[in-house]
């Protein structure tokens, strides 16, 4: 690709214009903004009117753009962009982790059909690199484990939550009012965003592509007062957890809250921080922590995708193409710490083991180990009275 690229941007909320403020305060890349197609033409904007359109022609067939830089919040919208973009051969970086988990195959095809690359950095943990250091660095079958914080909204609550006695609605609050949240925030308390950025991570991790559906997911709207009371007389927190490994060939994924003890190198990350610790047969543990939600740390990600697009780089999809012959598994066993009142109960049959039973007026919980396939298809999870998280202790 030429080294002076012209942008067309789809978006100009949170993150495009998180984008735009890191392109002027950056020295080294050679790119610069043609339009910006929005929704609302209306609304007030910080910069020169006509930088806008809300025409998606004007950059799809403009011969002049090279990248498209899709920056929308919605799902539907954004993967007709991408793909009409790719099918005119224009390069495309996006951050959008729902379109991105749900079109994955066909966003693949897109790429070899049209031989025009696609790149996502911002659309895992935001500011940290972690798809290029999986593609690039962890090329090899060594990779056990990637287990993280992935989703800064719901870590910012919980922050609050902890280090402020804050209440859940004032906490969410806040982090819409600061750009960390997801425009439909359930998407963030439901554990819906971790789970599509580990469907990402486990395509460059294990080569191994999933469907939404295929990854059991728990959020963090059924935490009470009662369970904060217990995790703190843990010397523990609370803290949402995604996480894929390696057991032999098979691989297991899910997305939970997670008491994590203050030993644990994820207690310390907090706020709208995320943070990844990758496990690896002989490198151990290592770990990256960064900002995983904002305007100008998400915005830093994708200028760093326009610039390696100017030295043609592209996803090999090392790990797909190395026919790993890993498989995906839900037959996983995992310890669990259930609360609950009000008459709802877990069914206790469904666990292997029971090691922890209280019960009292105000507050019920029982410690024990269950199977993810068990856990996932268990009615009582679903009561707002029943709350459940992993214990410090996994294998
Ligand atoms: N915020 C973060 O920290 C963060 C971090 C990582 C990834 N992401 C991802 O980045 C993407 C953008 O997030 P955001 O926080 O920047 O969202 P946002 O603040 O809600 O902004 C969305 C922008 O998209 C525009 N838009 C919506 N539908 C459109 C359409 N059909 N055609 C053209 N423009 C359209 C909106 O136009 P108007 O301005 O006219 O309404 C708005 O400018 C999402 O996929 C999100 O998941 C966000």
């Amino acid at each position: 690709m030429k080294r002076n690229i012209k942008l067309g941007i789809f978006g100009f909320g949170c993150v495009g214009q998180g984008l735009y403020n890191v392109l002027h305060q950056t020295k080294g890349i050679s790119a610069e903004i043609k339009k910006i197609c929005i929704k609302h033409p209306e609304k007030k904007r910080p910069i020169d009117p006509g930088f806008f359109t809300v025409n998606r022609e004007e950059i799809i067939n403009d011969p002049e753009i090279d990248v498209v830089v899709e920056l929308i919040d919605e799902v539907d919208a954004a993967f007709e962009i991408v793909s009409a973009a790719l099918k005119n051969r224009k390069a495309v970086v996006s951050a959008n982790k729902k379109m991105i988990a749900e079109h994955f195959t066909e966003l693949m095809e897109l790429q070899r059909r049209y031989s025009t690359p696609f790149l996502y950095e911002a659309s895992c943990c935001a500011s940290i690199p972690v798809i290029r250091n999986l593609e690039e660095y962890y090329d090899n079958d060594l990779l056990t484990s990637v287990k993280g914080i992935l989703n800064g909204s719901t870590n910012y609550i919980l922050s609050h939550i902890f280090e402020n006695n804050m209440a859940f609605g004032s906490a969410l609050a806040d982090a819409q009012k600061l750009g960390y949240a997801e425009s439909d925030p359930s998407l963030d308390v439901k554990a819906l965003d971790p789970k599509y950025k580990l469907l990402i991570i486990l395509v460059h991790a294990f080569g191994i592509i999933l469907k939404p559906e295929d990854i059991f997911n728990y959020g963090i709207d059924h935490i009470k007062d009662s369970d904060i009371r217990y995790a703190r007389e843990k010397n523990s927190r609370i803290k949402l957890i995604a996480r894929c490994a390696k057991v032999n060939n098979k691989v297991y994924a899910y997305v939970m809250p997670q008491l994590v003890s203050e030993s644990d190198t994820l207690n310390k990350v907090a706020f709208e921080y995320n943070g990844l610790l990758l496990e690896g047969a002989f490198s151990e543990h290592q770990f990256f922590m960064g900002k995983g939600a904002g305007g100008n740390s998400t915005g830093s990600a994708v200028l760093s995708d326009i610039s390696a697009l100017t030295y043609d780089y592209r996803y090999e999809y090392k790990k797909l193409h190395q026919r790993l012959n890993h498989s995906y598994t839900m037959d996983k066993v995992l310890e669990v710490f259930v609360s609950y009142n009000g008459g709802a109960k877990p069914d206790t049959s469904d666990f292997e083991s029971i090691s922890v039973r209280h019960e009292s007026e105000e507050f019920n919980y029982l410690v024990g180990k269950i199977n993810l396939v068990k856990l996932a298809g268990a009615n009582w999870l679903n009561e707002a009275a029943i709350n459940v998280m992993l214990t410090e202790k996994q294998e």
